[in-house]
């Protein structure tokens, strides 16, 4: 009886204790966020092999291959192959989806951007053994190469400043410097005949963009950038991360998100020098703050920035939340960039602004 009659409390007891083990340490924190299953990412995910790479064939020579994460743009011509970025991730697997498209020879190595993610691989592609091989890349990309001095990746031999055209047998690549935005140097990269648009680390097709607002070095260059896209004749889109190829829906689906996170912060930032909000009201919080914690204005100015951010969060999420994957992982985070970007490149400081 005694027994029996325990069963139930053990049982929870048993469950309790279970949670508890999930939620210690930093990754049980946030164990569990909302699924991806029913967002607009599940909509364009491509089949891996069993040496772990998807390809998709674009036509009239032009193929993506990707490891699920990362994504690698190959263009056969009748003078050899263009390869645009080499994921280190991706890495050696490049080699073997080119090899198992074509017996020609890589002629030209494009960086899109500087950064080790998408080019870590390039030396695979251009390196001393390879004197064949053209590498190409914006000017500021150059410059951040040769400052990093990575053997991995290879300062280019080609640069240009707002655009250069090239011609590979019987292909053509449109690149084009769009200025500042996620990165000194990120270009658009287009094949006119088939209709495809690359920008990497840009739009992420069903997905809230990377943390940070992709980690843009300038947030207003990035927002632009989202409308030149949309100024391309292009059906094809490859935005470097996320599964399959995209399409213009993916772009002016991001657009309006970005655009309403915008709105969002902006009205957050103008609530918050008015008590009639005091969640975010600046007196409200700053009277909180500065009791517990005397002369720390850091902190009571911490307090009020994460505040304006998660009331923009909250917002966006209403809207979002479900339909855009992972709104609930990095949307916070967006917020917060846009906060800041808000206050220092657009001039919009809420309670900060010009006292009267
Ligand atoms: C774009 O692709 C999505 C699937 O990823 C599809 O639902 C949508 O209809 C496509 N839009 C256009 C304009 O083809
Ligand atoms: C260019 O040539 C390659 C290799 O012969 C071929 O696969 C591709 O379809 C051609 N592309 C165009 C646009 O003619
Ligand atoms: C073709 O791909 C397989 C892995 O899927 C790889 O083992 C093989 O080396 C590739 N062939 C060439 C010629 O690269
Ligand atoms: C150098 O590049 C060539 C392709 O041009 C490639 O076959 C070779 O594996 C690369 N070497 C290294 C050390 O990665
Ligand atoms: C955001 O929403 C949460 C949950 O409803 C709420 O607790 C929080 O106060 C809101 N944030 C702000 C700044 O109003
Ligand atoms: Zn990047």
């Amino acid at each position: 009886m005694e027994h029996l009659s325990l069963g139930p409390l053990t049982v929870l007891l048993l469950f309790l204790g279970s949670t508890v083990t999930a939620c210690t340490g930093f990754a049980g924190v946030h164990d569990h966020f909302l699924p991806v299953t029913g967002t607009l990412a599940t909509e364009n995910q491509i089949p891996l092999n069993d040496a772990g790479y998807g390809v998709s064939d674009l036509g009239h020579g032009a193929y993506m291959i990707t490891d699920g994460a990362y994504q690698t743009f190959v263009l056969v011509s009748t003078e050899g192959v263009v390869v645009v970025d080499a994921p280190p991730t991706t890495g050696h697997k490049i080699q073997w989806a080119i090899g198992n498209i074509t017996s020609s020879p890589v002629r030209w190595f494009i960086y899109s951007h500087s950064h080790s993610d998408h080019a870590g691989g390039a030396y695979l592609f251009a390196n001393q053994s390879s004197p064949k091989v053209t590498t190409i890349s914006h000017e500021n990309t150059a410059s951040q190469l040769a400052a990093a001095k990575d053997p991995h990746r290879p300062v280019p031999c080609k640069t240009f400043k707002d655009r250069h055209k090239l011609v590979a047998g019987n292909q053509t690549l449109e690149l084009f410097f769009p200025g500042i935005g996620h990165d000194l140097g990120n270009i658009v990269i287009y094949a006119p005949k088939q209709k495809i648009l690359m920008m990497v680390d840009q739009i992420y097709a069903g997905w809230v963009p990377f943390w940070n607002l992709a980690a843009s070095v300038y947030v207003p260059g990035w927002i632009q950038a989202h409308d030149l896209i949309l100024s391309y004749d292009f059906d094809t889109y490859l935005g470097g991360h996320m599964g399959g190829p995209a399409n213009r829906t993916a772009v002016e689906v991001q657009r309006e998100y970005v655009h309403d996170l915008l709105d969002n912060c902006a009205d957050a930032l103008v609530k918050s020098g008015n008590p009639k909000y005091p969640t975010v009201d600046i007196a409200t919080i700053s009277k909180e703050v500065l009791a517990n914690n005397p002369y720390n204005i850091w902190a009571q100015f911490a307090v009020y920035l994460d505040a304006v951010a998660d009331l923009c969060y909250n917002a966006t999420s209403a809207k979002w939340l479900g339909k855009l994957a992972a709104q609930d992982v990095f949307g916070f985070s967006h917020a917060r960039t846009m906060v800041s970007s808000l206050r220092l490149d657009y001039d919009i400081l809420g309670p900060n602004d010009v006292q009267s």
